[in-house]
Formats: C-alpha cells, sequence, structure tokens
C-alpha cells in the first residue's frame, strides 16, 4: 500500500526508479496530489480519464544521472541510449536526445519516432530477432547501426549494403546469463531467440570480415528486464570482453560494447532496486576490470535503459465508477481503462502502487480491488489493495505506468487509447491526444457488397 512515506522528502531524488511516484510528486495544501506543480484531480478534469502522465523532471533526472554516473565512474567514452520499446513518442524521444541519449529502435515505427524526434541516425541502434528487408534498408538509409541478430539479418544486408557504403554493424549474441526475473522478460539465457549462440559467435566474426559491405564496430548483449541483482551485469562484462578479445584477433575494429538495459524499478514498497548511479558503477567497474583483465583498450561503453528512465516519471490517473461488494470475498471498484492502456498485470502478474489523488494521505484503508473495465474477469490492475474510503467519481492514480504501459497497449474492446500529458513546473503539455472512437474505425474497409441496402 502506498502511505504517507512514499511523500517523504529523504526521497532518492537523484535515481527516480527507487521511488514509486515521481519525484516531484508533492501533497499540497489541501492535501492533493500534485506532480509537476500540476494537481491531478484537475488534469483529469481538463484532460479526461484514463490520463497518462509524465513527470519531466523525473525523467530528465534520470537521463543526467545515467550521464552524469558514466562520466563520473567510466573512463572511457560512453553513449547510454534509450531502449525505445518502454515508451515511443516523439516528446521522449525528443527529450531525451536533448540530454545526451541515443536510442534503441526495433521497428520502423519506433525508428521513425526517433528519426522525426530528433535522434540523430548515427546515435540509434536498430535490433530485433526478424527485421524486414524494408525495415533493414530504412535503417542503413538513415545511417542508424544495425545490431545483427542471425543469418537471415546478414543475408539481407547483402542485397541491401554496398562497399561504397558499409553497413556499420553490432553484433548481438547471447551470453548464457540467468538472471531471477520473469521468465517472458529474460533473454540472455542459451535458450532464446535473440543473437547468435555463443558457439557459433567466432564463425560468424569469421565471414563478416569477408564481406566488404559490412562494418562492425560493436558487440550487444542484454540479459533481462526488471533486475534487481548486480551479478549477472559484472558477469556479462567478463562474457563481453573475451568476445572483444575474439573479435580484435579476427581483425575487426571493435569500438563499441553494448551491455543492453535491465535495472529494475520500485513497483511496490517491497522493491529495492539499485539507484542508477550503483548500476552504472557496477557496471562501468565490470568493464574496466574485464577489458585490464584481457589486455584491451576501454571501449565506448553503450547501455540501454528503457524502464528505469521512464517507469516512475509516468502515472496513469483513471476515474473510479462502479463497486460491487462481494460479502465476505472482495469489492471491486471498477475504472475507465484496464488491460487495455496497461497490460501488465494480466500478462506477467505485475503488482502496482496506487492512491486516491484527492486523498493521498488518508488513512482510514479499506481493502478494495481495482478492476478494468475490459470484457475479461482477469482485468484487475491491483487486488486486495487498500485505499480510503472512496466512491464512484473519485480520481486513482496507479504509479510507475511510464513504462510498457503506452507501448503495450491495445484496443480491446475496441477502447480507445488515453491522452498523454507532461508536467513541469505548473506547466501541462498535451504529448499524445486521446484517440476516439472514429479514430478506431479509419483503418476499417467495408466492402460494398456487405452494406445492407434496404
Ligand atoms: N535492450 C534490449 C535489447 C531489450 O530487449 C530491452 C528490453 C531493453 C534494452 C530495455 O530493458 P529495460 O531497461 O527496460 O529493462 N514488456 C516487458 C519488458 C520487456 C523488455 C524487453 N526488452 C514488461 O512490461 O515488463
Amino acid at each position: 500500500m502506498l502511505g504517507p512515506k512514499a511523500y517523504e522528502p529523504n526521497r532518492d531524488i537523484y535515481s527516480p526508479n527507487r521511488n514509486i511516484a515521481p519525484i516531484s510528486s508533492e501533497i499540497n495544501e489541501s492535501e492533493k496530489l500534485i506532480v509537476g506543480g500540476c494537481q491531478l484531480s484537475e488534469l483529469a478534469k481538463t484532460y479526461g480519464t484514463p490520463l497518462y502522465v509524465f513527470d519531466e523532471l523525473s525523467l530528465r533526472t534520470a537521463c543526467k544521472t545515467y550521464i552524469d554516473s558514466l562520466n563520473k565512474h567510466y573512463p572511457g567514452d560512453s553513449l547510454p541510449l534509450y531502449a525505445s520499446k518502454a515508451n515511443s513518442s516523439l516528446a521522449i524521444c525528443a527529450l531525451i536526445a536533448s540530454e545526451g541519449f541515443g536510442l534503441d529502435a526495433v521497428s520502423e515505427g519506433e525508428l521513425l519516432t526517433a528519426l522525426k524526434g530528433g535522434v540523430k541516425g548515427e546515435n540509434i541502434v536498430f535490433h530485433g530477432n526478424n527485421k524486414s528487408h524494408d525495415e533493414l534498408n530504412f535503417a542503413y538509409k538513415n545511417n542508424v547501426t544495425i545490431v545483427i541478430d542471425n543469418h537471415h539479418d546478414i543475408e539481407l544486408l547483402k542485397i541491401i549494403a554496398s562497399e561504397k557504403k558499409p553497413a556499420k554493424l553490432m553484433l548481438r549474441f547471447t551470453p548464457g546469463i540467468e538472471c531471477h526475473t520473469h521468465e517472458y522478460i529474460r533473454t540472455g539465457h542459451l535458450d532464446s531467440k535473440f543473437g547468435f549462440d555463443p558457439d557459433d559467435v567466432k564463425s560468424v566474426l569469421e565471414e563478416l570480415k569477408t564481406y566488404d559491405w559490412a562494418k562492425l564496430t560493436g558487440l550487444h548483449a542484454h540479459i533481462g528486464s526488471q533486475i534487481f541483482e548486480v551479478q549477472p551485469h559484472i558477469d556479462l562484462a567478463g562474457v563481453m570482453a573475451d568476445t572483444l578479445k575474439l573479435a580484435k584477433e579476427i581483425g575487426h575494429s571493435i569500438v563499441d560494447l553494448n551491455l543492453g538495459g535491465g535495472l529494475g524499478i520500485k513497483y511496490v514498497q517491497e522493491d529495492n532496486p539499485p539507484s542508477i548511479e550503483e548500476w552504472v558503477e557496477v557496471v562501468s567497474k565490470a568493464v574496466v576490470k574485464a577489458c585490464g583483465e584481457r589486455n584491451l583498450d576501454l571501449p565506448r561503453l553503450m547501455c540501454e535503459p528503457g524502464r528505469s528512465l521512464v517507469a516512475n516519471s509516468g502515472l496513469t490517473i483513471y476515474q473510479i465508477g462502479a463497486k460491487k461488494v462481494v460479502p465476505g470475498i472482495r469489492t471491486y471498484l471498477s475504472v475507465d481503462g484496464g488491460m487495455s492502456d496497461n497490460p501488465r498485470p494480466i500478462t506477467y502478474q505485475s503488482l502496482y502502487s496506487a492512491c486516491l489523488v484527492d486523498k493521498p494521505l488518508n488513512l482510514n484503508l479499506e481493502k478494495v480491488t481495482i478492476a478494468g473495465k475490459h470484457c475479461e474477469s482477469g482485468d484487475v490492475l491491483l487486488k486486495d489493495f487498500y485505499l480510503p474510503s472512496c466512491e464512484s467519481g473519485d480520481f486513482l492514480a496507479v504509479f510507475g505506468t511510464g513504462a510498457y504501459n503506452y507501448s503495450m497497449s491495445s484496443n480491446y474492446n475496441r477502447i480507445p487509447r488515453p491522452a498523454t500529458v507532461i508536467v513541469g513546473e505548473g506547466c501541462v503539455e498535451l504529448t499524445q491526444r486521446r484517440e476516439l472512437p472514429e479514430d478506431l474505425l479509419q483503418l476499417d474497409v467495408l466492402p460494398d457488397r456487405f452494406i445492407t441496402k434496404n
């Protein structure tokens, strides 16, 4: 449960991933929750609900802390990349670029958003385990670094790239490192669809050396997401340094070492992830040590945070509607969104924290279950959660929804997607307008012969 503690001033203001609520959250004199200087209930009334709200201060602070920590703890060059799968929008791409971040994209849609948002092609890496010819071509034309994930990528690039303009490549391999996170979001163990098997890496490196259209400049591995341990990344640095040595022996000029993302965040009080600085320090020292032990020059260090940059900058405001009391069992409070705007609880059984935006500190609590409005019994956002007594019409904020919510949203039950606003210093700006039911019909085509004539 989110009690008054979440708003104590001694929260970690440098590492938004260690706080449930955005770092600019405050309770005003009338005991209402404000974020970025804006009262949340006023935002809900103006923009409607559900509403995604982003705190600019949290987002910029997370970016700055990654950059400052890399500068402090890594003696070589570095470039952090925003894993835009966490939340891809023009506004977020523009903001992270202005903070000095590059970006990781996995589709033409994410690439286009990043480029239009002002991220330079040379600061983008393009991932994916099944990239199409058109996607690769688009990335190549825009000078994006392409992460070779498999032989299919190589075959397609043979057609696309030329000796005159070699494709800039990074090689992704599976490092064979286990970490304790949900099995759907683990990628570094050997049974993974991503990247080359470690046993194939040598032959692929040799093969790439024979192509005049290929310029291999980096190595990549990613071990998973929402990770609280740091040991897997220490192990990863060793495995990557071994591969870096091998690639150099084969004659590649590798300059970039990309250790992926994965730093976890605080969704509920029990979560205790490392801070951004702790994570960067561990990763940096591990890379320095692993390269030193193998007599390798320090590469440019890349990492790809997604969740830890955006999750706790965001929250979702819902309005409470129907209430159903199942005597002796459970009280359901239904909200005006659910699994279409936040599919994580139904997909991964993820836990969240929430509070009433106009009664955030009230400790007179009741056990309730917050249900979504979709036609599925499993559409529950928070199960057996404690809230002050509330009624239909009250606004509820669910925290930590800045990552993997909008980007994984759907129109299930033909429910339009919420709007997104960004708040800071008392100002609010719309960054994604609300979908309307009519928008959902835009791609439908009704063949003439299906039209009933009377
Ligand atoms: N780099 C690569 C290659 C990745 O596959 C991912 C996440 C990241 C970076 C960013 O990881 P992060 O820093 O966000 O942990 N939908 C799931 C998360 C899937 C993560 C997929 N890859 C969820 O909602 O928990």
